[in-house]
C-alpha cells in the first residue's frame, strides 16, 4: 500500500485564529497543509493570497501544498516561493506552457504539481510526467469545500495511479474534494496517497481524531 498523507485544507479552517487551527492539525497528525487559492475568474470563489501563504509557513513545519484555481498561475511563482510555498499546483486549462511552468516551479526550490478537474482527460499528464512531483486529481469541480465526492473519480484515479506506476517515478497522487470517512477508503484502495480534506477535518469538533479516523480507513483493507 502507498504512503497516506493527510492534507487539512484550511479553506474549511477558522480564518480567525488560522496558526491555532494549522497548529492543531500539525500536533493532530496531518502531514501537508493544503492552501487553496482562487481568484474568482477560474472558479466562482474568491480566497486567499501570499499574506495567508506567509501565514501557513510561519504557523507549521510542515510542506504548505499551494493549490492555485486561478488564471495565468505563473504570475504568483515567484510571491508564493518567496512566502514559502513548498508545493505549487495549478490547473493546466489556466495557463499556456505548462511544462515550463512546472520547471520554474522547480528552479524556485518548490515542488512542481498538476490539478485535472473531473472532466480533464489524463492525457496530457503523460507529456510532463519527468517535470512533476504531485498530481492532484479534483474529486469535485473546484470552487467550494462541503461538496460530493463524483464517484467516477474512483476509476480516474486508479487509471492515474498506472500511469504514476508505468512512470516508476515517485510523484504524489493526491486526491481532493468531498474526502471523508465515507470515501477515503475507496480512493486510497484505487492508488491515491495523499488526501486533502477540509470540512471532513476543520468542520468536526476534534480535528485531531478526525485525522486518526481518516488514516484508520485507509488502511483498512476490503
Ligand atoms: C475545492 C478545494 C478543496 C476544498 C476541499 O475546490 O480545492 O481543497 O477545500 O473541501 P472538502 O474537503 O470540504 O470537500
Ligand atoms: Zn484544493
Amino acid at each position: 500500500m502507498p504512503a497516506v498523507r493527510l492534507a487539512p485544507s484550511i479553506l474549511s479552517a477558522d480564518l480567525g485564529r488560522l496558526a491555532d487551527d494549522i497548529a492543531r492539525v500539525e500536533a493532530g497528525g496531518a502531514d501537508v497543509i493544503h492552501v487553496d487559492v482562487m481568484d474568482g475568474r477560474y472558479v466562482p470563489n474568491l480566497t486567499f493570497g501570499a499574506a495567508v501563504v506567509a501565514t501557513a509557513r510561519k504557523a507549521t513545519h510542515l510542506p504548505v501544498d499551494v493549490h492555485l484555481m486561478v488564471v495565468d498561475p505563473e504570475q504568483y511563482l515567484e510571491p508564493f516561493a518567496a512566502a514559502g510555498a513548498s508545493i505549487f499546483t495549478f490547473h493546466p486549462d489556466a495557463t499556456r506552457h505548462v511544462q515550463r511552468h512546472l520547471a520554474a516551479a522547480r528552479e524556485l526550490g518548490m515542488r512542481a504539481g498538476l490539478a485535472l478537474n473531473p472532466a480533464d482527460p489524463l492525457t496530457l499528464v503523460a507529456e510532463v510526467l519527468d517535470d512533476l512531483d504531485l498530481l492532484l486529481l479534483m474529486t469535485v469541480n473546484p470552487g467550494f469545500g462541503g461538496q460530493h465526492y463524483i464517484p467516477a473519480s474512483t476509476d480516474k484515479i486508479r487509471r492515474a495511479r498506472a500511469l504514476l506506476d508505468r512512470h516508476g517515478s515517485g510523484i504524489w497522487l493526491e486526491v481532493d474534494g468531498g474526502i471523508t470517512v465515507e470515501t477515503i477508503a475507496g480512493a486510497s484502495r484505487a492508488g491515491a496517497d495523499t488526501f486533502v480534506a477540509g470540512s471532513a477535518v476543520f468542520g468536526t469538533p476534534d480535528p485531531a481524531a478526525a485525522l486518526r479516523e481518516l488514516r484508520r480507513r485507509c488502511a483498512v483493507e476490503v
